[in-house]
């Protein structure tokens, strides 16, 4: 039987990573052992690709660019980890997935919709996540977060408000527009009760297993 697809997503600073190991920490408890990974990233090509995307001295990355980027990424991580991963029958819980092109690349810098809809059926085919956690919170919130765990910004992160403004209303949207795949997490909540409506989401995942 295929195992589960559960992506995390949301703006900068909302509490991904942390809750990645909540997630993967709730699962083994309940007898479903996961393997976290991240995009862009999740194996060694891909993580490679990250690092240009990230870098700032990159200044002159086109949006085309950057998103044919993101889907080179993902091409070699469902190649190498996710496709067969979910075909041997395991849970993979991933930090960014698609549904982050479509907001950063698509509501952030403006590249229609269609075409990335177009390079995900190329690279995806059907294959969509079961589950997507969707962290939300007001952008100032996220940045503060992320500000007061330090290091250089990078190149998204050296954006302007506005951006992440966009960004955050197209997570929303798609959230809207697939209620059955989404769950919509208050993560402008102190830890605890970000964890406990994360937990709740996938309890009532599992019971649907
Ligand atoms: N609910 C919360 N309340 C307060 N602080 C939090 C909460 N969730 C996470 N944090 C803290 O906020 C900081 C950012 O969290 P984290 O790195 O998990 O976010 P992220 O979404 O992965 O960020 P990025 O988009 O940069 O990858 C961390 O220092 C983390 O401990
Ligand atoms: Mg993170």
């Amino acid at each position: 039987m295929r195992g589960s697809f559960i992506t995390l997503e949301g703006g900068e600073g909302v509490g991904k990573s942390t809750n990645l190991e909540f997630a993967r920490g709730h699962l083994a408890a309940v007898g479903k052992p996961a393997r976290v990974t991240r995009e862009p990233g999740g194996t060694a090509l891909g993580e490679r690709i990250r690092e240009l995307l990230l870098d700032r001295r990159e200044t002159g990355m086109v949006a085309d660019t950057e998103l044919l980027l993101m889907f080179a990424a993902r091409a070699q991580h469902l190649a190498e980890v996710i496709r067969p991963g979910l075909e041997r029958g395991e849970w993979i819980v991933c930090d960014r997935f698609t549904d982050a092109t479509y907001a950063y690349q698509g509501g952030g810098r403006g590249v229609a919709a269609e075409r990335i809809r177009l390079m995900e059926q190329w690279v995806q085919g059907t294959l969509r996540p079961d589950l997507t956690l969707l962290l939300d919170a007001p952008v100032n919130i996220g940045h503060g977060r992320a500000g007061r765990r330090g290091g250089e910004a990078d190149r998204f992160e050296r954006e302007e408000q506005a951006f992440f403004e966009r960004v955050r209303t197209c997570y929303l949207q798609l959230a809207h527009a697939e209620p059955a795949r989404y769950r919509v997490i208050d993560a402008a909540r102190p830890l605890a009760e970000v964890q406990a409506q994360l937990g709740d989401a996938l309890n009532d995942f599992l019971r649907t297993r």
